[in-house]
């Protein structure tokens, strides 16, 4: 049977953090889905189509992953596609709190679907899409934190 992950989130934009856990992932997994919550109350700085795009052109030479949205519950989206498991990246403490509830939630929601959490490399402990955007705001090099198109479209979204 083949193992299936959906690695979920808002990735705006997809970082080096994001791209260093799918690779984890594909260590355990077959097949890798990446997808986006289609979130209409939440601000975002790239569309979705932009987000798609950036991922894809980031993770061009990666095999065996694959892109798409989703709305409503995460489990049902995991069950629709067949996965075997929702996969997470765990960065600082920090991170542990949201994500433990998160978990736990989809789990009373479905019992099948379980989550598996990866560390990030030590180089991306501190990457995080919100902090990213915020330095870039004002002008910080961000450059080695997300992959060269990001950077690009993140300097010019900001006008730099
Ligand atoms: O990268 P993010 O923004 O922290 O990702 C959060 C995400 C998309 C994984 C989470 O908000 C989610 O799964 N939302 C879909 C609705 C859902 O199933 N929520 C969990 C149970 S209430």
């Amino acid at each position: 049977m083949e193992r299936i992950a959906i690695y979920p989130g808002s990735f705006d934009p997809v970082t080096n953090g994001h791209i260093d856990i799918a690779k984890r992932g594909l260590k355990l997994f077959d097949r890798i889905i990446i997808a986006i919550l289609l979130n209409p109350g939440k601000q975002s700085l790239f569309t979705v189509d932009e987000r798609l795009e950036m991922l894809d052109e980031s993770m061009s030479g990666i095999d065996n992953v694959e892109f798409d949205t989703f709305d409503g519950l995460l489990v049902d989206y995991a069950q629709k596609r067949k996965a075997n498991a929702v996969l997470r990246g765990m960065r600082a403490v920090s991170d542990f709190e949201y994500e433990f509830q998160l978990a736990l939630m989809n789990r009373k929601l479905n019992r099948e679907v379980e989550t598996v959490f990866l560390m990030t490399g030590l180089r991306w402990i501190f990457t995080s899409s919100s902090i990213i955007k915020e330095a870039a705001r004002f002008g910080g090099d961000v450059s080695d934190m997300v992959p060269p198109g990001v950077n690009h479209r993140i300097k010019a979204r900001f006008g730099f």
